[in-house]
C-alpha cells in the first residue's frame, strides 16, 4: 500500500510511519516545522492550511490511503480548515481516508460516550475537532474518524507533563477522566483501519478511565518515583473550562480490531 502520513513529524504520524515501513509499505510523511526522524519515510514539508498546496501534493502522491493527523490547540485553521482541505484532496485522488480526531469533541459527562454520539464541544479545540469531524463526513462519508483520548508511550507529552507534575513544576487535575491509549496501540489500529472499508466514527482508546492525577500516580510508580511528590489541583480551582469527565466506549474498536487496546493499569503495572 502506498500510505500518506499527514504530520509525520507528529507523537502518532512518527509511530504509523515507524509501523507501516516495518510492515513494507512505501510511506510519504509531512512535517510542518519540526523533521520526520523515521529512516525509509519520504519527507516532504506541508501546510495544510494552504489548500492548494495540500491538492497538489495528494494529486503527485497518488496514495492509497491518507492519515491525518495535525492539530494545533489553539489554532482553528490547523484543526478545522487543514482537516477540511486533507479530506477535499483525498476524495479527489480517491484515497482512503483516516481522520484523527478527539474526545475533545464531547461535553463531558459521568456516562460513556458511544461510538455514534454527535459532538457537544464546550471549548475552541473541542469545537475545532468538531468542525473538522463534520467536513471530513460531509466530503467523504466513506472516511473513518478515529475518536482518541490520551495518546501515552515513550516521548509522550502527556507522561511529559505527569513528570513535569512529580517534579512540582505544575498541578495535575483530579477532576479531569480520560482513557490513556498507548501510541503503538493506537498507530496499529489506525494501519488496520486504512486497510479496511469501516466509515463514520470510531472510539479508539484505551479501557481503563483514569483523572490526569490518577495517571500521574501511576506514572510515579512505573518510574520508581515519589508519588507524595505529586502535585494536584482541580480544573474548577484553575479556571479552566475544558470537559471533566470523557470516558469513550471502546468496545466496537475492540471487537473490530485485532489489535488489543491495552488499558494504562497493565501499560503502566
Ligand atoms: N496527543 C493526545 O493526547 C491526543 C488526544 C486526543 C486526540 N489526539 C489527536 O491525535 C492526533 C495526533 O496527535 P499527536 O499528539 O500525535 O500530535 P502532535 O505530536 O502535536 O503532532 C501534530 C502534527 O501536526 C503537524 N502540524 C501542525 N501544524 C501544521 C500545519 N499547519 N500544516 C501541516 N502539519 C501541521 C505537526 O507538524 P510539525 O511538528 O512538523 O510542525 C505534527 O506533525 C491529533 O489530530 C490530535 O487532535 C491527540
Amino acid at each position: 500500500m502506498n500510505l500518506l502520513v499527514v504530520g509525520a513529524s507528529g507523537f502518532l504520524g512518527a509511530e504509523v510511519c515507524r509501523q507501516a515501513v516495518a510492515a513494507g509499505q512505501s510511506v510519504v510523511g509531512t512535517y510542518h516545522s519540526a523533521a520526520v526522524a523515521v529512516p525509509g519515510v519520504a519527507a516532504r514539508r506541508l501546510d495544510v492550511t494552504d489548500r492548494a498546496a495540500v491538492r497538489a501534493l495528494l494529486a503527485e502522491v497518488r496514495p492509497d490511503a491518507v492519515i491525518s493527523t495535525p492539530y494545533r490547540y489553539d489554532d482553528w485553521t490547523v484543526t478545522a480548515d487543514g482537516a477540511a482541505h486533507v479530506a477535499y484532496a483525498s476524495a479527489e485522488v480517491g484515497a482512503r481516508l483516516v481522520h484523527l480526531s478527539s474526545d475533545a469533541l464531547h461535553g463531558g459527562r459521568p456516562e460513556p460516550y458511544g461510538d455514534d454520539e454527535v459532538p457537544t464541544p464546550i471549548f475552541p479545540y473541542g469545537a475545532a475537532k468538531a468542525a473538522a469531524e463534520t467536513v471530513v463526513r460531509a466530503v467523504d462519508p466513506g472516511a473513518v474518524l478515529v475518536r482518541t483520548s490520551l495518546i501515552v508511550g515513550e516521548g509522550s507529552k502527556q507522561i511529559q507533563l505527569c513528570r513535569d507534575a512529580l517534579a512540582g513544576r505544575m498541578s495535575l487535575f483530579t477532576d479531569e477522566v480520560r482513557c490513556p491509549i498507548d501510541v503503538t496501540d493506537l498507530a496499529a489500529a489506525v494501519l488496520e483501519l486504512a486497510a479496511s472499508d469501516y466509515a463514520g466514527p470510531l472510539n479508539v482508546a484505551g479501557p481503563d478511565a483514569v483523572s490526569r492525577a490518577e495517571l500521574g500516580l501511576l506514572v510515579a510508580r512505573h518510574l520508581g518515583l515519589d508519588p507524595g511528590a505529586l502535585k494536584t489541583t482541580t480544573a474548577i480551582a484553575a479556571g479552566v473550562r475544558r470537559p471533566a469527565e470523557v470516558r469513550l466506549d471502546s468496545s466496537r474498536a475492540a471487537g473490530l480490531l485485532r489489535t488489543r487496546l491495552r488499558g494504562v493499569t497493565e501499560l503502566l503495572a
